[in-house]
């Protein structure tokens, strides 16, 4: 039987598929395990030490028990700040995904971008280091949301989402003035996941910077070879949850495999 490689994608919770389905796209070849850390969701809310001192060591388990050719951290949060702690630990390949600093400021005609990510992302140096290397003069705002990866997780587990709830969390992503915010980076992988409704509740049009399939292809370009079977796509909640219905149903088109646990 021919070797395909392992992709092993990892978040905190369910944002991360807004990046795992633009990497099936890119590679429906290969195997896949992804990774929802819900025992400790949602990363945003640790502070740096705590968040250091679970995916490190998370990562050596996962890359024991499951041999991946590459590892996709699908998360603002955690990419920001263990990327080069993953990196200097481990010899698997990494792709991170962090804010799209650079694309946004390219493509908007106003030079007022906003980056809307968890409080933790926002705070970030690495953050800020994006905006002084890419900013290219653009005014950015800074939107930290407390609340709108739960939300998303909600809305993905079939539960009742308010609009006003997630208008009042958007909301400061829009300046207005003679030059009025035109593009706003979504910075944390669950946002995509509420796109649909971030437009409609939008006060007005914006361009909304995905960066998952430049994520996808970057994966792909990676993911070379490989030295096992192909497997069936596997999903793992670190708490060893199985997952809702109306979530079940959403992931059935992606995963045929829900693993139990996520380290033997
Ligand atoms: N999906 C994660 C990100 O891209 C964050 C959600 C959380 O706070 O855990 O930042």
């Amino acid at each position: 039987m021919s070797s395909v490689p392992t992709i092993l994608v990892f978040d905190s919770g369910l944002g991360g598929l807004t990046v795992f389905r633009e990497i099936v796209k890119a590679r429906p070849d290969a195997s896949y395990i992804y990774v929802a850390d819900d025992a400790f969701f949602p990363y945003g809310q640790h502070d740096e030490a705590t968040v250091i001192g679970r995916v490190v060591p998370l990562m050596g388990e996962l890359i024991a028990a499951h041999a991946p050719d590459v590892v996709v951290i699908a998360c603002n949060t955690a990419s920001t700040l263990v990327l080069p702690n993953l990196r200097s630990t481990y010899q698997v390949p990494f792709v991170g995904t962090v804010p799209a600093i650079k694309p946004a400021c390219s493509a908007s005609k106003t030079h007022r971008v906003s980056v809307l990510g968890t409080s933790g992302t926002v705070r970030r140096e690495y953050t800020k280091a994006l905006i002084r290397d890419f900013g290219q003069g653009c005014e950015i705002n800074l939107v930290g949301s407390a609340k709108l990866a739960a939300l998303a997780e909600s809305a993905l587990n079939g539960e009742d989402v308010a609009d006003a709830a997630i208008a009042v969390e958007i909301a400061p992503c829009f300046l207005d003035g003679p030059a009025r915010t035109d593009t706003v980076v979504l910075a944390c992988t669950h946002y995509p996941l509420l796109l649909e409704r971030f437009v409609t509740l939008a006060p007005w049009p914006v361009d909304w910077i995905d960066p998952a399939p430049a994520i996808a292809r970057r994966t792909a370009d990676l993911a070379r070879g490989g030295s096992q079977p192909r497997r069936p796509a596997r999903f793992i909640f670190t708490s060893g949850a199985r997952p809702s219905p109306a979530l079940a149903r959403a992931l059935a088109p992606l995963f045929t495999d829900f693993g139990a646990r996520a380290v033997a």
